[in-house]
């Protein structure tokens, strides 16, 4: 590759910062971004994006649970699929960014190669992922896990329900998003590339333009329900209650205290709470509350799960209150392919690029498709490490500097000659079994 065509990178970049602009538009009022899946600011940006991809001359297509595609043939039959994309939904006022830039930079990089290149041997398809956050259901992956085989069709994912009852299920029958394909597992995916914002502070703090994503730190989420008996607060002695408020706060306060002691890279966060009957005057009589506990090694991250849950029996048993736990996610950390880290290393040097290797404490789509086929993640600078906030912020030369990169690493995947298994017979299905 000469290298991509600056004058017209320029014009892609500033097609994609309007596409970004376009894209945060579809959000419910308020601060920041929120657009949660199969809601009607969901949809209109899913219908708009199918638009948007008809109109550039891309295959355009949804799957059954409402992930979008872009599709650039290859001329090369029977090869793999090289997928690229991020997700479409957020999280309650959350930033323009996370998500969306994935988006929408795969979307410019699939019309620029286009553009510029004509048709690639093998096929390169632009997705716009439903759901990853678990934002507005008890679950998260909901469009890379069906696509990978994380959901199966069936397996009563789709019976859980948001806060105000509602079934996964019925959500997606009324979201109108018409005209889905009846699946949306996948066996034809020989690489995924996904580019994001880095959510933390390490590029800008070390002061390079890329992050050469080397693992996904794995993750656990839980959900905790704390039982006591609801009762009078006039009337009832401090020594006389079962007060389930109480026992929560000090099980949050112990995984605090634990996380601290047991060092970097391990994080662990309550990150929603509800109280029940949520009334001055009554002693809580059950508090439910969530656990988001993450770690690069996988052994590290079961103990410290297994211990910390192992100390809430303790503290529900001193208190007189009972304890349950669900766990909701189980995701382990995901190694990125060396050799695409090594191609996106060479890419920055050509491009003159200052880069470093880096570990993701954020759960990315990518984490799916890193056991089944070969997947890189490239990051960009987050200004002072903020995201899942309307401050989150990368300026538009960075965003830029991550097209350029992300480019550069499709035209290696869809244009060039390679004796890499990418073009073997598509003997995908037992790894994705
Ligand atoms: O929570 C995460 O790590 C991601 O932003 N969904
Ligand atoms: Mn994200
Ligand atoms: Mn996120």
């Amino acid at each position: 590759m000469s290298g991509p065509k600056t004058a017209d990178i320029r014009k892609a970049a500033d097609e994609m910062m309007k596409l970004l602009e376009e894209l945060a538009a579809f959000s419910t009022p308020g601060e920041g971004v929120t657009r949660l899946l199969y809601t009607p600011e969901w949809s209109e940006a899913q219908q708009f994006l199918l638009r948007r991809i008809e109109d550039s001359g891309l295959e355009a297509y949804a799957d059954r649970v409402g992930n979008v595609y872009g599709r650039l043939a290859g001329t090369r039959s029977g090869g793999g699929v090289v997928l690229t994309g991020s997700h479409i939904d957020t999280v309650v006022s959350g930033g323009r960014y996370d998500g969306a830039y994935g988006v929408a930079a795969s979307l410019t990089a699939l019309q620029y190669l286009k553009a510029a290149y004509g048709p690639p041997l093998r096929t390169l398809e632009a997705v716009s992922f439903a759901e990853e956050e678990g934002s507005r259901f008890p679950l998260t992956f909901w469009g890379s896990g069906n696509v990978t085989g994380l959901y199966e069709e069936g397996s009563g994912a789709e019976d859980c329900r948001d806060g105000e009852g509602t079934t996964l299920r019925e959500a997606m029958d009324r979201c109108g998003l018409e005209s889905r394909r009846d699946s949306s597992l996948r066996s034809d995916v020989e690489a995924y590339v996904e580019l994001h914002i880095e959510q933390g502070i390490m590029l800008e703090r070390t002061g390079k333009q890329i992050g050469v994503v080397e693992a996904i730190a794995g993750q656990r989420r839980f959900a905790v329900t704390v039982k006591g008996t609801a009762n009078h607060a006039g009337t009832t002695p401090m020594g006389l209650r079962s007060d389930a408020l109480a026992a929560a706060a000090e099980m949050a306060l112990l995984l605090e205290t634990w996380a601290v002691r047991a060092g970097d890279p391990l994080v662990a966060t309550v990150g929603r709470l509800e109280v029940v009957p949520n009334t001055p005057n009554v002693i809580p009589g059950e508090v439910s509350f969530t656990l988001d506990i993450r770690h690069s090694r996988e052994a590290e991250l079961e103990r410290f799960c297994e211990d910390v849950l192992e100390a809430f029996g303790g503290v529900a048993k001193r208190r007189g209150v009972s304890v349950s736990v669900e766990r909701r996610l189980s995701a382990v950390p995901a190694p990125m392919a060396p050799e695409l880290q090594q191609e996106l290393v060479s890419i920055c040097e050509s491009q003159g690029r200052t880069w470093r290797s880096m570990v993701s404490g954020a759960g990315h789509d990518a984490q799916l498709f890193a056991p089944r086929c070969r997947t890189a993640m490239i990051f960009v600078p987050s200004r002072a490490g903020i995201s899942h906030s309307p401050d989150e912020y990368t300026s538009p030369e960075e965003l830029a500097a991550g097209l350029e990169v992300l480019i550069a690493l499709l035209y290696k995947l869809g244009y060039e000659e390679t004796d890499e298994a990418i073009d073997a017979p598509n003997n995908m299905k037992e790894r994705w079994a």
